[in-house]
């Protein structure tokens, strides 16, 4: 599959609990509660939507048009037999000029915290970035007081490449440290054999 081909039809991708679908309007109000949390806007370093208007912009901005202007995909997570979004998870800056990268970005609702979700729809998600859009390298950035995130991307085997120095903001607008990990395809082919036996289990 090419960036053509990759884009005729939204990928739903179902996993053993999960079923990560295409976000639509009708998710907007979920998405201003949702990133209004105090957790996300902490654990994301950016300030939540001020209200309902920018709720809509920035969802069709970061959500709708970013499938359908070919950047990337982010996919609203949802829980097999029940409806709700439970939170989102995707790629972006998928440049056409550097089509073989991307970064992911991702958020759970807490009260979904610590079941191992977030693990099992990032395998399904990374496994779609190396099969589906041909990716060579996967990146992450997270600010190292997020331990919680952190933990989980390297449980899943991303390697840490170090920490770049006031690389963006905090949600207060001051600037603020990323620490940078990555997969790449070669480490994700050593991992997948694991990822089929823990799916199994
Ligand atoms: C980052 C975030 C998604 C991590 O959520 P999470 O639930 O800790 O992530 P996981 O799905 O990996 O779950 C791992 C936990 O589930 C447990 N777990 C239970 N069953 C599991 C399974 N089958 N597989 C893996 N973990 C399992 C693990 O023991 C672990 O718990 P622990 O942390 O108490 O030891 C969440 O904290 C979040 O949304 N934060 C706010 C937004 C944010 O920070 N986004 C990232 C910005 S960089």
């Amino acid at each position: 599959m090419n960036r053509k081909t990759a884009f005729s039809k939204f990928p739903e991708i179902r996993t053993k609990h999960l079923i990560l679908q295409q976000p639509t309007m009708k998710d907007v109000e979920w998405y201003f509660e949702h990133f209004s949390r105090h957790e996300m806007v902490w654990g994301g370093g950016e300030p939540g939507p001020k209200n309902m208007a920018v709720a809509r912009e920035e969802f069709r901005e970061y959500l709708v048009d970013l499938y359908r202007k070919r950047r990337g995909f982010r996919w609203i997570i949802t829980l097999k037999g029940e409806g709700q979004p439970i939170g989102t998870l995707g790629f972006y800056k998928w440049a056409p000029s550097a089509g073989y990268q991307a970064e992911m970005g991702y958020d759970l609702a807490k009260e979904h915290w610590g079941k191992g979700i977030m693990t099992e729809a990032m395998m399904a998600v990374i496994d779609f970035g190396f099969e589906r859009m041909e990716l060579n390298r996967i990146e992450v950035y997270i600010m190292p007081r997020n331990k919680r995130s952190i933990k989980m991307i390297k449980n899943l085997g991303f390697k840490r490449e170090g920490l770049l120095r006031q690389r963006f903001f905090d949600e207060f607008g001051n600037f603020a440290d990323d620490l940078l990990f990555s997969m790449l395809r070669s480490d994700w082919e050593g991992l997948r054999a694991d990822w089929k036996e823990k799916r199994r289990s």
